[in-house]
């Protein structure tokens, strides 16, 4: 049929290799390696892809495959790990490399028939290696195709044109000719046609959603961030009522975003919603707390508490729907098992199987610009798929020290003006996240002929690819000062603005 099966060895790019795949619109499905060869046959792939690996295939109890694979008919390519394992089970040798190679290579080309179609020979390739082994010799009617100063063998194939391994990681951004390579076996030699898009994507997983819901329900915890809103229009498509969405209230939401989530999925799209104000019992459980530790751990075991009340309530519930995407997923190691994917701060991680619930993660494999997009195509409104990302215990820890209704007020209000004025000037989505944070401390200030003694709002804005590194956003002085402005004269009770010009590391995105 007309995809291609990604077996996962375990590499942190695994991920990419299936985003590359489907950027040439082609359908693809990542299994663990463990993945059997009736499986295999049964998937029907126009291609193979054997991923890379933290591992070593020297050592004894290395992942292995069937290497009746290999006698399919259907191509093959093995990248890094998948190469080695392909050459050591056809008769090839590896050997540890002197020294690891880590990093930007440079590869020159010595066949330009296949996979390499489109560039010369003797062109020199900029790659990016991540390797501690490699190829000593081909198995029997290989050829090698590309080689480099630390590896002689950097890519290969076997005679007839079907079988090929490339030493180097095509599927990452540092080997810029990645995608071509990788659209020569794809759309070339595994001859896939490019008919895939978000809508069949939709449509096959609103499919298996049904075919595996039966007549049964699913409850899905919505946060109003762009995962879980997507998630829900999503299983709504495919399940109408047999969804129901539980949406808590937790107090430490930001300006008006409760009535914004009960208008969007309950007035206008009639989806079965649950809300929960239980904004009392976790601001009073909050109570005299200053310890951000201390904070998150309060509200993860109330969030706990409260969805599981409402979950009970719903008795014919079978399903947990969770809006986890590929980057949630910690580790990217597939094969450990579902339970290894789970994202840890989605608070409702132990409720499954506590619960007897099974879960349902239908965004597991897509990037969160893929999420976007489908949310576009699924009608979401643009407010909520444009959302930058929030911290699950919410305001909490943008409200320095003590959290009391008052200080959450002027947090709320300044958040309120710092998003409008970013909105209004067209940097809100050209950052990672831009907010207001309440500091603990007050500061003198001369309102009128009165001195002031009131509150300090810091803004924070940065850019940042995926929030594991960031730097501050270079905003222009006109917004910084409109923002400034407006916080001072229009929220009660604070008399200074700051800006925030930390990077992360060594500062933190949020201040808690
Ligand atoms: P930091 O502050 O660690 O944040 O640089 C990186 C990204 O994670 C978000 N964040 C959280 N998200 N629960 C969450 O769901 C949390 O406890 C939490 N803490 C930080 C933060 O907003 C940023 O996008």
């Amino acid at each position: 049929m007309n995809r291609i099966l990604i077996l996962d060895f375990g590499s942190q790019y695994t991920q990419l290799i299936a985003r590359r795949v489907r950027e040439l619109k082609v359908y693809c499905e990542i299994h663990p390696y463990t993945f059997d060869l009736d499986n295999v046959k049964a998937f029907h792939p126009a291609g193979i892809i054997l991923s890379g690996g933290p591992a070593s295939v020297l050592d004894q109890d290395a992942y292995r495959i069937d290497p009746r694979l290999y006698d399919l008919e259907v191509p093959v390519l093995g990248i890094c790990y998948g190469l080695q394992l392909t050459a050591k089970l056809l008769g090839g040798s590896v050997q540890k490399a002197d020294k690891r190679e880590y990093g930007q290579a440079v590869i020159e080309l010595l066949d330009t028939d296949d996979l390499f179609q489109g560039f010369n020979i003797g062109d020199q390739l900029k790659v990016w290696m991540s390797h501690g082994d490699r190829l000593a010799s081909l198995p029997k009617d290989f050829l090698t195709i590309a080689r480099s100063k630390n590896s002689p063998i950097a890519a290969c194939k076997n005679k007839k044109g079907t079988i090929f391994g490339l030493q180097f990681h095509p599927e990452v951004v540092h080997t810029p000719q990645g995608k071509a390579i990788l659209s020569n076996f794809i759309l070339n030699i595994c001859k896939a046609k490019p008919d895939w898009t978000l809508s069949s994507f939709m449509d096959h997983q609103m499919q298996a959603i049904k075919k595996r819901v039966g007549d049964q329900h699913v409850i899905l915890g919505l946060s109003g961030g762009v995962d879980s809103s997507v998630t829900a229009f999503l299983l709504h498509r495919a399940l109408g009522d047999q969804l129901t969405l539980i949406f808590i209230n937790n107090g430490l939401l930001r300006f008006h975003e409760e009535h914004k989530v009960i208008e969007l999925f309950k007035k206008e799209k009639q989806m079965r919603l649950r809300y929960v104000d239980a904004s009392r019992r976790f601001l009073s459980a909050l109570q005299g707390v200053t310890d951000p530790e201390k904070k998150r751990k309060i509200i993860g075991r109330l969030f706990i508490e409260v969805f599981e009340e409402e979950a009970q309530k719903i008795p014919n519930a079978a399903f947990l729907a969770q809006g986890t995407l590929y980057p949630d997923v910690i580790e990217s190691v597939s094969f450990k098992g579902p339970s290894a994917t789970i994202k840890s701060h989605h608070n409702v991680g132990g409720l499954p199987e506590k619960m007897n619930l099974q879960l349902i993660e239908p965004l597991r494999e897509l990037f969160k610009d893929e999420v976007r997009m489908l949310g576009k195509e699924l009608g979401v409104a643009d407010e909520f798929i444009d959302r930058q990302p929030f911290p699950g215990p919410g305001l909490a820890v943008r409200v320095l020290g003590e959290i009391t209704p008052d200080r959450l007020r002027m947090l709320r209000e300044a958040d309120h003006v710092v998003v409008s004025e970013m909105k209004d000037a067209g940097f809100y989505k050209k950052v990672w996240q831009s907010f207001a944070v309440l500091l603990p401390v007050k500061t003198v200030g001369v309102m009128g002929d009165s001195r002031t003694y009131e509150h300090v709002i810091a803004i924070r804005a940065v850019q940042s690819e995926d929030g594991m590194t960031a730097d501050w956003a270079d905003l222009p002085h006109e917004l910084l000062r409109k923002i400034s402005n407006r916080v001072i004269n229009e929220v009660c009770g604070v008399n200074r603005v700051v800006y925030d010009i930390s990077s992360k590391p060594p500062s933190t995105i949020e201040w808690e």
